[in-house]
């Protein structure tokens, strides 16, 4: 049985391997782009109504989109449950944390230490599409606790239209033998979702519109 996403990451080789595993392959790097490109438009966006001085990127793994952000500027902190993963970050964005730029500190998304309304910003990537609903719905409500206003937040969508594409990704993993992780959300439990945490969808852009279900939303407290 693999483990959870809670545990998966605590792992050495696993933390090691993250990023040259995800983003290094001329396909991987291209899909980084992508995400990045979405992220920055809506970080745009939110930085239009308010600015943006200190975000805070859950969980931030590796430092991945942590360091789009810092070079955007801004201030971070970055927030993971795995020390393994935090130890990539750390060794790739020394420079931030000499410079007072970035803070790293180990937390747990479902219960954090931060006062209410402290961040300008949460942003939270590949992250939501490892649990369900009710999982989902306790850590959107811790990060719109923390949250002034803006959440940018992913998931792995799925529409009738969607689940041809999934449903094939995933009968290829099937027969590659990999593991099938991926929980896909619906519009329903998105807009579930975002109406029991009392935010309102701002902006949506999908990464790579019907080749992939990678949707990034901003969300606002009204
Ligand atoms: C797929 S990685 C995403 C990392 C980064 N956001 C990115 O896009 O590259 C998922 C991360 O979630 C972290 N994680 C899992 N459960 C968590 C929790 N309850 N609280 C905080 N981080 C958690 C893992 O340790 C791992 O680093």
């Amino acid at each position: 049985m693999n483990p959870s996403v809670v545990d998966r990451y605590k792992n050495q080789k696993v933390a090691e391997s993250y990023d040259s595993q995800r983003f290094e392959s001329f396909i991987g790097r291209y899909a980084n782009s992508l995400e990045i490109k979405e992220i920055r438009r809506l970080i745009a966006i939110a930085g239009r109504s308010e600015p943006l001085n200190l975000i805070l990127d859950l969980p931030c793994g590796t430092g991945r989109i942590t360091e789009f952000l810092l070079n955007a500027g801004i201030k971070v902190v970055g927030v993971d449950i795995a020390e393994e993963m935090l130890e990539q970050a750390r060794n790739k964005l020394g420079k931030y944390l000499k410079n007072g730029q970035l803070v790293l500190e180990l937390g747990d998304a479902r219960s954090l230490k931060y006062e209410d309304n402290c961040f300008d910003c949460v942003t939270s990537v590949r992250f939501f599409h490892h649990f369900d609903y009710q999982d989902k719905l306790d850590i959107l409500k811790e990060l719109s606790r923390i949250t002034k206003r803006h959440i940018i937040l992913n998931f792995a969508y799925t529409s009738p239209l969607y689940a041809v594409l999934n449903g094939t990704k995933n009968l290829i993993k099937r027969i590659k033998g990999e593991p099938i992780q991926k929980k896909f959300s619906a519009e329903q439990e998105i807009q579930s979702l975002i109406k029991n945490c009392g935010l309102r969808e701002k902006k949506r852009r999908f990464t790579f519109p019907l080749l992939s279900a990678n949707v990034v939303l901003l969300l606002e407290k009204p």
